[in-house]
């Protein structure tokens, strides 16, 4: 196609010696560009007047395509029988993973043995080899794909980019390793973007608050091409998720994406497939429900919350939630944060036209993509995997299908085959990321690892422990059935003191295998999920405004998480740090808008804004486990729980703050100008 559709699509490639070498050369290229209309506006893009972007497509429109989920006639029919209807448009902004390390890639191609080695920031390395080819033709055992450790990726990573394309076509051709790197400003304004959803949302209640229906209409901004990173059946991604941790009736939810000049994308930003957006919209129309009954949000949320004992619940839109019990998690929230007190303080400070607020989020996730019926990628199923060697003096090598970008899966991994295997985590050596030795695995985003290649983990470990018994029997001169693992060592039945632990047994795999038995002491298993799995959290956020200035203070933020069983708190915590780090970045700072032009207005990180560790708030966080009935360890991803839940709570606070005044709804980022602007709308700061 000779016609660009966003600022910073490539146009031509340089290849060159040296950066500077690429750099002079490029500026010898000049492009004729001829300007076009623009369409930035994806409600403009709709309208029949308007630029066809794609011209390239059959349809000649820059409507995409349209999906909806739930029962339209049923909740048409709640919503004309209800007392109470409140609507509400919000917009979940155009933001970017952005993280400390653009893409980049070498491509090694070697002529002679017609073997690449591609060395690539990706957070699914098999799936870019099979990609890779598929559209090369290079054979796939040809091709090796290693990810090492990438400076983050939070979805960012999943992607195909040019830069890939081009450098492993530079290499075939040229004979010669090929280096693409990024610069900050290429990755946030061509990179795939996250969110950008214009959503519009209305809940169907009783006077007393109870809902009865959810009616959701959104529409997708895809920027130029349709590139989200989605599961094939899933074009809007798990966003039907959306009725939450609500008991409603009926819901029904419409997405219809749109081409406009913008940058491409709409990725998993550590976020379980537009699962951030649903999150959002729903927690935060449920304060708005709220707020025109005048009834507490916490009090809302307990009168409708699905009850621990409907577990398994099935959803209005098709989900069966696996576990949950959301009324403890919130208890537990407002008793730690002294949710009484605050409120009474909160009276007393408006009473003296102060601005204090307190916003609530009770947010149900949906993580581990994904079973194979309804899940794959781009035909390949979800599944991911585990493969485990125990060498003769009781080492273990494990290997897995996910990819980590910084989430401790040598720690956390280790501990779950540790566990199994009655040996220590420092006995063994988790690997990752080189498809030449790692078993076949769809990769690392949309907390997917832990319920996937997590519970792969384990059942390859029972399976060894399956064969150790074999040989444990052989070892303690029992039959198999009189052999007891104690999650330590195997014993025989009525012979007390005497037993052998998994370091016998693979010692005697490979030195005194009993008749009939293989040697070795090893396993692969791929694990194909039944369900996903829901964890769920409470997040509560205590904020106080500055009248002058606009500006919003987090005072207080508690994130009470509930991700079943946890394998390593220390990780956890750390995980929802990171998260709510980013939550609070998106909701007060972070924004990636276009001037009518197709500008990017924010392609660097001045004015993409990066908390530091002076910006960000002081995290609490507490815990509750309902653990995953189906998961083999009863766990539950959480990564992207921090990020889906907390914007809620920090908009919810700042409404809530600003609630006297009559307001109902801001969109983000809650920059202090535009608080500011509100105070003077309403006569503060004149
Ligand atoms: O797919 P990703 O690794 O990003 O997400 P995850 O499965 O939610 O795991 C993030 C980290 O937290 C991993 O090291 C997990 O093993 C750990 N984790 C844990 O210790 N306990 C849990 N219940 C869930 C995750």
């Amino acid at each position: 196609m000779d016609k660009v559709l966003f600022q910073y699509q490539e146009v031509a490639a340089v290849v060159a010696e040296t950066r500077a070498q690429a750099e002079d050369a490029l500026q010898l290229i000049e492009v004729d560009y001829e300007p076009l209309p623009v369409v930035v506006d994806p409600f403009k893009a709709l309208e029949p007047d308007a630029p066809i972007l794609r011209e390239d497509r059959e349809k000649k429109s820059n409507h995409i395509w349209h999906w909806e989920s739930g029962d339209r006639e049923e909740t048409e029919n709640v919503f004309r029988d209800a007392p109470v209807v409140v609507k509400q448009d919000v917009r979940f902004q155009r933001v970017h993973p952005s993280p400390l390390e653009p893409c980049g890639c070498v491509a090694d191609y070697n002529t002679v043995t017609g073997r690449l080695t591609f060395y690539v920031t990706s957070q699914a390395p098999h799936v870019h080899r099979t990609v890779i080819a598929m559209l090369s033709g290079i054979p796939e055992h040809q091709i090796r794909v290693i990810s090492p450790d990438i400076g983050g990726g939070f979805g960012n990573k999943v992607g195909v980019y040019p830069g890939y394309v081009i450098a492993i076509a530079a290499s075939v051709k040229l004979g010669v390793p090929v280096k693409w790197i990024e610069t900050r400003t290429e990755n946030i304004a061509s990179t795939s973007f996250a969110r950008d959803f214009h959503m519009t949302c209305e809940i169907a209640a009783r006077e007393d608050g109870k809902v009865l229906g959810l009616r959701v209409k959104t529409i997708a901004d895809h920027g130029a091409f349709d590139a989200a990173a989605n599961p094939t059946k899933f074009p809007a991604g798990l966003f039907n998720i959306v009725t939450g941790s609500y008991d409603f009736k009926a819901a029904f939810v419409e997405v219809d994406a749109v081409y406009t000049n913008k940058a491409p994308g709409g990725v998993a930003y550590r976020c379980s497939f537009r699962v951030t957006e649903a999150a959002y919209l729903i927690e935060r129309t449920m304060d708005v429900l709220a707020q025109r009954l005048k009834i507490d949000p916490a009090e809302l949320r307990f009168r409708n919350f699905i009850r621990k004992d409907q577990f398994p619940y099935k959803s209005p839109t098709g989900w069966v939630y696996d576990s949950g019990d959301y009324e403890k998690t919130l208890k537990l929230a407002l008793e730690r944060i002294g949710y009484d007190e605050l409120r009474k303080e909160q009276a007393e400070k408006r009473a003296r036209g102060e601005f204090m607020g307190i916003g609530i989020s009770t947010f149900t996730e949906i993580v581990g993509g994904g079973p194979k019926n309804t899940f794959d990628i781009l035909g390949i199923k979800m599944f991911d995997s585990a493969e485990i060697r125990i060498h003769p003096t009781g080492k273990v090598i494990a290997r897995l299908g996910v990819r980590h970008q910084g989430q401790g899966h040598e720690t956390t991994f280790a501990q779950i085959i540790a566990e199994e295997l009655g040996l220590s985590a420092d006995d063994v050596l988790i690997e990752e990321g080189d498809t030449d030795t790692a078993p076949y695995g769809l990769g690392t985003y949309a907390s997917r690892s832990t319920p996937t290649a997590g519970a792969a983990a384990a059942l390859c470990a029972r399976r060894i422990r399956e064969k150790a018994r074999k040989i444990a029997a052989h070892l303690l001169e029992v039959g198999e059935d009189d052999v007891v693992w104690d999650g330590t060592a195997f014993s025989a039945k009525g012979l007390p003191g005497k037993s052998v632990t998994m370091k016998d047994v693979a010692f005697a795999a490979y030195t005194d295998v009993p008749e009939g038995v293989e040697p070795g002491l090893e396993a692969t298993y791929y694990y194909d999920p039944p369900n996903l799995t829901f964890p769920h959290g409470a997040y509560i956020a205590v904020v106080d405004i500055d009248k002058g200035t606009g500006a919003v203070k987090v005072r207080r933020f508690l994130a009470v998480d509930d991700c079943g069983n946890v394998i390593n708190p220390m990780i956890v915590e750390g995980q929802v740090h990171g998260g709510l780090t980013e939550g609070f970045a998106i909701a007060f700072m972070q924004d990636i808008p276009y001037d009518s032009n197709g500008n990017c207005l924010a392609p660097n990180w001045m004015d993409y804004l990066v908390p530091t560790a002076l910006d960000t708030p002081h995290w609490e966080t507490d815990r509750t486990v309902t653990p995953s009935p189906h998961h083999p360890i009863g766990a539950k991803g959480v990564g992207e729980s921090p990020n889906v839940g907390s914007p809620a709570a920090f908009v919810n606070a700042v409404v809530d703050a600003l609630s006297p005044l009559g307001v109902e709804h801001i969109d983000m980022p809650l920059y202090p100008w535009k608080i500011w602007e509100i105070l003077r709308e309403h006569g503060i700061n004149e």
